[in-house]
This record gives C-alpha cells, sequence and structure tokens, in this order.
C-alpha cells in the first residue's frame, strides 16, 4: 500500500480524522447504512481558518479507518452550508424516493452572511438536502427554507432524530440560550413543539449543536439525554458540551435535576459540538459520538500548518447511576483495537517512580495506556528528549483530576492554551480505572469507566516518547497496567 505523506507531517494525527487539507470544525450528518459509517463535517476549502461553510466527507467500515470523499454540501446564493445531521428514512416518509431508494435526508443551517453584514436577525434558517445513492450525492430541496428564522440572531445547528415513543421525527435545535423542539412526520413539515433550557444548566455562552438521545441505564431504565455544546462557559474556558438526563414525551423535555445539567460529556478543552450517530443497527444498539478535537478560544491558532483540527476518536457512550444520579460515560470505541501492533505489561507493585517506557518497550507516541491506580496524588509524565512534557492524574486531596500542559512545547500562540484544567471525581471508589490515547498531538483520558472524562490537544517541539508514573504524597499501587502501541490508519 503507498503511504499517504500528507497524512503525516508534523502533527497530524495517526488514529484521529482529520481533513487532507485547510480548515474544519464541527462533526455533521453521521449515520451508518450498508457498512459503512459516514461522516461530514463543516469544512472550508479556501484557507486554515473558519470560512464559507461546506459539507466535507469521509466514509469509514469500522469508525477507525477512513476514507476521504468529495465535498458533499457547498455553499450558494442563499448563505453558508453550518452543522445539521442526516437521518435514513427506510420508509420513504418524505415521499423523496420514486424508484425504491432509501433517501438519506439531511438538515442543516442555512447561514446568510450577506442578510448577518446588513444588520439583519433572521439571517440563519433550517434547509434539508437529500441522497437517494446511499449518501454519495446530494440534492438541495427546491422549498428551502423548510423552517423560516423567528426573529433570533442564534438558530441552528438540526439534529433529526426518530422518535419511537411519539412515532414522529423530531428535530432538536439550538435557539440561542435554549433548545427549541419540532415534529414531523415527513420530514418537511415542522410543527413546533416546545422549548427548553432558559432556566437550565449552563450558560455561559451560546447553545449549539444539541442532540436527543434515548438511552437506557444498567437497570433498563429508559431515559432520554439531551446534549447542548455551550461556547464559551466550558468548565476549562471556551468550548465544552454539557448534559441533561430527563424524559421527552414527545413534546417537552423534563430534566431529572431542574436548573442545573447532569454534568459534561467531556471536561476537558477540546471536545466541541459532538454529536452521535443516527441509524446505528439495533444489534449494535451503542450509542456512539464523535466530536471536534479543538476550542473555539483558539481553533485557528494552533500550529499546524496545512490544516487544522481532527475529530475525537468514536466514543460509546452509556448511561450508568451513580448515587440517585444518572451519569453519561464514555469510553473509546473497540474497533481501536484493531490497529494494535504491539502490547508491553508492566508488574503489579508499589512505587515511588515507574518509568512505564522502559518497561513495557513500546512506543507511546501512539499508544492506549490502560490500567489502574490505588487513588492517591499521583501524576504521569508524558515527555520528550527536549523536556516538555505533559502531566496528568489525580489530585487526591482536592478530589480532581488535572491535566498539566504549560510544559507541553508550543503553549503561546493563545493565553489561556498554557493554564491548568482540571475534572471532579464523579465516580468515587478505592481504585481509578483509566484508558488513555496518545496520538502525536492529543491525549483523550477516561477516567473510572469514562464517568470523567478530559481530552487535551498539545504541540511539543519534538514528538512524546516517555511515560513515567510517579506519587506526589509517597508510592503509588498499580494494577494491570497495559500498554499497547497503535498502528496509523493512513
Ligand atoms: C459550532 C458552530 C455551530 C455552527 C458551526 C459553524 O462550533 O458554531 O453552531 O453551525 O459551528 O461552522
Amino acid at each position: 500500500t503507498k503511504v499517504d505523506t500528507v497524512m503525516h507531517e508534523a502533527y497530524r494525527p495517526q488514529l484521529h480524522f482529520s481533513p487532507k487539507e485547510k480548515w474544519m470544525n464541527d462533526p455533521n450528518g453521521m449515520f451508518f447504512l450498508d457498512g459503512e459509517y459516514h461522516l461530514f463535517y463543516q469544512y472550508f476549502p479556501g484557507g486554515t481558518k473558519w470560512g464559507p461553510m461546506h459539507w466535507g466527507h469521509a466514509v469509514s467500515k469500522d469508525l477507525i479507518h477512513w476514507e476521504h470523499l468529495p465535498i458533499a454540501l457547498y455553499p450558494d446564493s442563499t448563505g453558508y452550508i453550518f452543522s445539521g445531521s442526516a437521518v435514513v428514512d427506510h420508509h420513504n416518509t418524505s415521499g423523496l424516493a420514486k424508484n425504491g431508494e432509501i433517501p438519506i435526508v439531511a438538515y442543516y443551517t442555512i447561514h446568510d452572511d450577506k442578510k448577518a453584514k446588513a444588520g439583519r436577525v433572521d439571517y440563519q434558517t433550517q434547509a434539508m438536502a437529500y441522497s437517494l445513492d446511499k449518501g454519495r450525492t446530494w440534492t438541495k430541496y427546491d422549498q428551502n427554507p423548510a423552517i423560516s428564522n423567528p426573529g433570533i440572531i442564534d438558530f441552528r445547528d438540526p439534529k433529526v432524530s426518530w422518535n419511537s415513543k411519539s412515532k414522529q421525527w423530531v428535530m432538536t435545535l439550538a435557539v440561542k440560550d435554549h433548545i427549541s423542539f419540532y415534529g414531523s412526520t415527513n420530514l418537511k413539515q415542522w410543527k413546533k413543539l416546545s422549548d427548553f433550557g432558559l432556566n437550565e444548566g449552563d450558560h455561559g455562552g451560546v447553545w449549539e449543536c444539541p442532540d436527543l438521545l434515548t438511552m437506557k441505564d444498567e437497570h433498563g431504565v429508559e431515559k432520554n439525554v439531551l446534549i447542548v455544546s455551550i461556547n464559551p462557559g466550558g468548565p476549562n474556558r471556551g468550548s465544552a458540551t454539557q448534559y441533561f438526563v430527563g424524559d421527552f414525551d414527545g413534546k417537552t423535555f423534563k430534566n431529572d435535576t431542574p436548573g442545573k445539567n447532569s454534568g459534561w460529556v467531556d471536561y476537558g478543552p477540546d471536545n466541541y459540538a459532538g454529536v452521535t450517530f443516527n441509524n446505528i443497527p439495533k444489534e449494535d444498539g451503542r450509542c456512539i459520538m464523535i466530536g471536534w478535537m479543538s476550542n473555539w478560544f483558539y481553533a485557528e491558532l494552533v500550529p499546524t500548518e496545512k490544516w487544522r483540527s481532527a475529530m475525537t476518536i468514536p466514543r460509546v457512550l452509556t448511561l450508568r447511576t451513580i448515587g440517585k444520579n444518572h451519569v453519561v460515560q464514555s469510553l473509546p470505541v473497540v474497533e481501536i483495537e484493531e490497529t494494535i501492533e504491539s502490547t508491553g505489561k508492566i508488574s503489579t507493585r508499589e512505587v515511588d517512580t515507574l518509568d512505564i517506557t522502559a518497561e513495557a518497550k513500546v512506543d507511546v507516541r501512539l499508544s492506549r495506556i490502560q490500567g489502574r491506580i490505588k487513588k492517591a496524588n499521583f501524576v504521569f509524565e508524558l515527555s520528550n528528549a527536549k523536556g516538555e512534557k505533559i502531566l496528568f492524574g489525580l489530585d487526591d486531596v482536592g478530589g480532581k483530576f488535572f491535566v498539566d500542559r504549560s510544559a507541553s512545547g508550543k503553549v503561546n500562540f493563545h493565553p489561556d492554551f498554557k493554564l491548568g484544567i482540571q475534572a471532579p471525581r464523579v465516580r468515587d471508589s478505592e481504585w481509578v480505572e483509566f484508558t488513555a490515547i496518545v496520538d502525536v498531538a492529543s491525549i483523550e483520558l477516561f477516567f473510572d469507566q469514562g464517568a470523567t472524562v478530559m481530552t487535551a490537544i498539545y504541540f511539543p517541539n519534538d514528538g512524546y516518547s516517555k511515560l513515567k508514573l510517579y506519587g506526589k504524597n509517597g508510592k503509588v499501587s498499580t494494577d494491570a497496567i497495559v500498554v499497547d502501541e497503535l498502528k496509523t490508519i493512513w
């Protein structure tokens, strides 16, 4: 097989999706059909900063290896193509198929920049496009906009899914500081159902990219989870994604913890606008999410040359009970194991300092590290020959997980990039289970079965090749630490 040199330049993720060149932000329109996962994304082919938005496109058979496809949707005289979703209309409820095809129906926001510049407030509307060839080519609906603007500046990011309880398509839409739900039986005409959120959850920024999920907890209790991205106002500054657990009765969403959100999908600074795949087969049943692995604070400033941004590793969301509350946990999809090149094991013991790379004898630049550590003040240090490093671990006294990228390499492109990152310990127990995915310029940390997740990007001047673990206040006990060196997908 031939090596794609473009996909091996400095800071280029080797396990994560990134565009071959130019600017990318949010994942859009994700669905599964006939053995293929489709990923669309906010894309500007004209530069490495945000610009007139298109929908880029890629497909994968396993959520790990991606094939870049031609741009799916181009902006036109009505405006840019902002974020949205796509559903598989198996029963042709839309009537768009004339010859027995299965329509894929995409909803996105048209952003009319000319109207915005003219000082009007109604420049974002919801529009539809469809594909009759399994997502390869798209036709814009001739009666767009399907939902016109009620006079609100931020009116966007339609996420459509089938609601089996109320037997209708439900569109979840971000409207500045709240969510509006719309219902439809034919994917063409939409009726407003309700609003949610004015006095709920965090409001440090604008609400964007929502998603309404139906999930069962470990006791089989069915709940609805409402995902809402917010920018700025995240727990570690800038962009982040909060969620609410409650019940959607086909009309309104009722929050189980009125006034509060139930937590953050990811407490780190670099996971934004994440939404889930539509049409995952029942036999699979997973709720699979991908997020944009950056932050609006500095996304346009990060020191990559030819392209900007990558997606997170696809993650499986599960609903679990902790005490009286429901929490959403997430872990990387198991498909990642197809990329394991070699495995190093660390003997279980009590240590002051553990040189993980020396003992495991695998390359950690592209790796998965898993295991358990007894609750203590512990620090992992991932570093390079230049002495640049990123630290992460548990501050047991403060009961918080942390990531410290202040000396991680290039950090001065934005004043906030080097600031400390913290997250609560959501699921407390004697042992801290962890999974870390390291990929050239990013780390994704899943603590306590994914109850606390932190994602952070970094830009060292030389690849990180050393990993060690030490206790801050004495020894640390480790158990079953396994380091998997992973293979590049490009
Ligand atoms: C979120 C977002 C969306 C919008 C898109 C534009 O990152 O601001 O609300 O649709 O990006 O690219």
